[in-house]
């Protein structure tokens, strides 16, 4: 029975796309044979044995469904007592045969920990940061990049109008992808994200390209910037972090970049921020297809026994990657891409 019945967990951050890898996984599934169990809530449901066995109708019309019907935690079981051996013993009393991971950096590390205690997992790279290595792209990235694009395009139209600097903080805590992509596909006038430290001189240039856009006649600019940029100021060379500027910093740091280029350059600035939106919807088409990609490549991969990989994208073709890639660390912005969108600057 045990190899005949396959588990779903969605673990970490949602994201736009992860029904669709969900509906892709279960129906390749079942068309094979399987029989399809969905885990509730990530690690933490496995281990409380919340699941529920997924048919064809229950994994029917959601390919456009923001979220995930299973639901998600953060959950580790690396952090309880005894947890990788509760979810192994979790596994053979749900008398499963094979369990699908869809997960972040965290999640997939979890498996890839499992996998080496001897669990038969398969995982599938999703979060918006598209910061796993081992796979050009993961499920959500695409839309976070298209919500956050809109967004600049937006801010463009009411920056011009006032003839304002707008700065928009997007999600991006160790890896600047979004930033990135967006930035670029917006024709942003600067991107700042964490693989770059702002130091003093950094910011300085920054706002010295605000002030040669307004002599040039442009009296607007856009700024994009990753959740996740880091602060390198020089106490000695910066003068001491006013109020005003450490209350923004609370907001974030787009906050705190925005009281000082009002103050070093005198051009009005505003901020906003994206947050959780870029976590939520419907997914674009890519990201739909990217899910149903790797839904369909997690149950190959079963078929063929290959455990402790997940599906990966390669230069544009689906393949599978070593789960123990994950461990060596998130995947940062290709400075070559960043070089490009860079050309455009100011
Ligand atoms: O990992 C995806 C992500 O959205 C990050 O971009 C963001 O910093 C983080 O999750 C937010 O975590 P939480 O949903 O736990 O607040």
């Amino acid at each position: 029975m045990g190899k005949d019945r396959i588990g779903i967990l969605t673990g970490g951050g949602d994201c736009p796309g992860l029904n669709a890898a969900i509906r892709a996984t279960a129906k390749t599934a079942l068309a094979k044979g399987y029989e399809v169990i969905g885990i509730r809530d990530g690690w933490e449901g496995f281990l409380q044995h919340h699941y529920e066995s997924l048919d064809v109708p229950k994994t029917s019309g959601i390919i456009d469904r923001g979220g995930t019907i299973l639901g998600t935690s953060r959950f580790s079981p690396f952090h309880v007592e005894n947890g990788p051996q509760r979810v192994i013993d979790t596994f053979s009393q749900a008398g499963l045969g094979a369990l699908v991971v869809l997960g972040g950096d965290g999640t997939l590390s979890a498996a890839a920990r499992l996998y080496q205690m001897g669990l038969p997992v398969i995982g599938i790279p999703k979060t918006i940061d598209n910061d796993i290595r081992g796979t050009d792209f993961t499920i959500g990235f695409q839309t976070a990049v298209q919500i956050a694009t809109d967004a600049l395009d937006r801010l463009r139209s009411t920056a011009e109008s006032h003839h304002r600097v707008m700065l928009l903080e997007v999600m991006g805590r160790r890896a600047g992808w979004i930033a990135t992509y967006a930035g670029m596909a917006s024709g942003a006038d600067a991107i700042l994200i964490p693989e770059i430290p702002l130091n003093d001189d950094k910011i300085a240039a920054l706002c010295e390209t605000m002030k040669a856009r307004n002599r040039r006649g442009k009296r607007f600019s856009v700024v994009v910037v990753a959740e996740g940029a880091q602060l390198q100021l020089a106490k000695e060379k910066t003068k001491p972090v006013s109020d005003s500027q450490t209350e923004a910093l609370q907001h974030g740091i787009a906050y705190f970049l925005g009281e000082i280029i009002t103050e070093r350059t005198g051009i009005e600035t505003r901020v906003s921020s994206l947050g959780y939106v870029q976590r939520g919807g419907t997914p674009v088409a890519y990201d739909r297809n990217l899910a149903t990609a790797f839904g369909a490549k997690a149950v190959e991969l079963i078929e063929e026994k290959r455990y402790g990989v997940m599906a990966a994208l390669k230069g544009g073709i689906i393949s599978s990657e070593p789960l123990d890639t994950v461990l060596e660390g998130i995947k940062t912005v290709d400075m070559d891409i960043y070089r490009v969108a860079q050309i455009f600057f100011g």
